[in-house]
Formats: structure tokens, sequence, C-alpha cells
């Protein structure tokens, strides 16, 4: 019984109230199976993570349909429309939280839940993440309703 509920709770993320640091996330085939923190993503939080230039800033070098009244979107990098039908869940938890693991050292992409950021950070940002566990799983929850049939 114990080792049931035990399952349970890992496959539904981390237990009441927490969340995984930003060294402690586990990535296994470029996916991070477990949800950072026990609050589900919340979609319309994320699509505004997406959007603020202080936070995601993801429209700097991507394009996003849903999000076409925003302005400026970036075309350095792949539109976002029908992420959902090529990326699992858990891959798009990991592209986003920290995109070398899934992309290579190279990627131009920043790593949004991650301590690994270069070494030319500014002081007071060291030790920071960009976003914030909860913002990372809005983010993610966002990213999983845009499927190519819309
Ligand atoms: C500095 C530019 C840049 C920013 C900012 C950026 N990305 Fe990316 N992203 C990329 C690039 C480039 C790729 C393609 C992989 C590669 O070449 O490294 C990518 C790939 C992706 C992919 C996979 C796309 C696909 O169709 O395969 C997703 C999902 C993604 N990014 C989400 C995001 C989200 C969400 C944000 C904001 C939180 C964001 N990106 C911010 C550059 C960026």
């Amino acid at each position: 019984m114990a080792a049931a509920l035990c399952a349970v709770l890992v496959t539904a993320g981390v237990a009441g109230g927490a969340e995984v640091a930003p060294g402690d996330v586990s990535f296994e085939d470029s996916a991070v199976v477990t949800a950072i923190t026990s609050e589900p993503g919340n979609p319309e939080e994320g699509a505004k993570v997406l959007a603020n230039r202080g936070l995601g800033n993801c429209l700097a070098c991507h394009a996003v349909a849903a999000l076409k009244k925003e302005q400026f979107q970036g075309n350095v990098a792949p539109p976002l429309d029908g992420v959902a039908d090529r990326w699992t869940p858990e891959q798009l938890r990991a592209i986003v939280a920290d995109a070398k693991q899934v992309f290579g050292e190279e990627t131009v992409m920043p790593g949004f839940y991650s301590l690994n950021v270069g070494v030319n950070v500014r002081k007071n940002l060291v030790g920071k993440t960009i976003l914030t566990a909860q913002q990372v799983e809005d983010v993610v929850a966002f990213l999983g309703t845009l499927r190519e049939a819309q």
C-alpha cells in the first residue's frame, strides 16, 4: 500500500507545496518525467510568461500564431505552432528547463531553469534561474495546447 501511494506521488509531481531545485532536475533521454512543482501548470499564465520580455521572451526567437496579437515575433527559431504534436509534455519540460540537455551545448536557447547559464552572467543573476519552477510548468502547460489542428 505504501509503495503504491509513493508511485502515484512520483508520477503526479513533487509533494504538496514543494518544488524541485534547479540543480536537482532529473533529465533522462531529453525528458523531465516528473513535474517540478506540486501545483499543475496553468496554460493562461504560461502564455503570459512567453510574451513577457522580462521573463520568457520566447517571442524574441519564436513565433506563435495563437499569440498573434503580440507584435514583433522572432524568426531565429522554429515557430512553436504544433509543438505539442512534435514533443511530449516531458520533453517540452526538458526543453524549457534546460534546452542544452535536449539540443546540446551549442544551442542559443537559454536554459530557463538552470544555473548553467555561462560565464558572462551579471553578478546579481548568479545562482538565479530566469523562470521560477511554477513559470516553467505554466509554460509547459501552454505549449501543450499548441496543436497543428488549431
Ligand atoms: C535566443 C533565442 C531563443 C529563445 C529566447 C527561446 N528559444 Fe526556444 N529554441 C531556440 C532555437 C534556436 C531552437 C531550435 C533548437 C536549436 O537549434 O537549438 C529552439 C527550440 C525550441 C523548442 C522546440 C521547437 C520544435 O518545434 O522543435 C521549443 C518547444 C522551444 N524552443 C520553446 C521555447 C520557449 C517556451 C521559450 C521561452 C520560455 C524559448 N523557446 C525561448 C531559440 C530560442
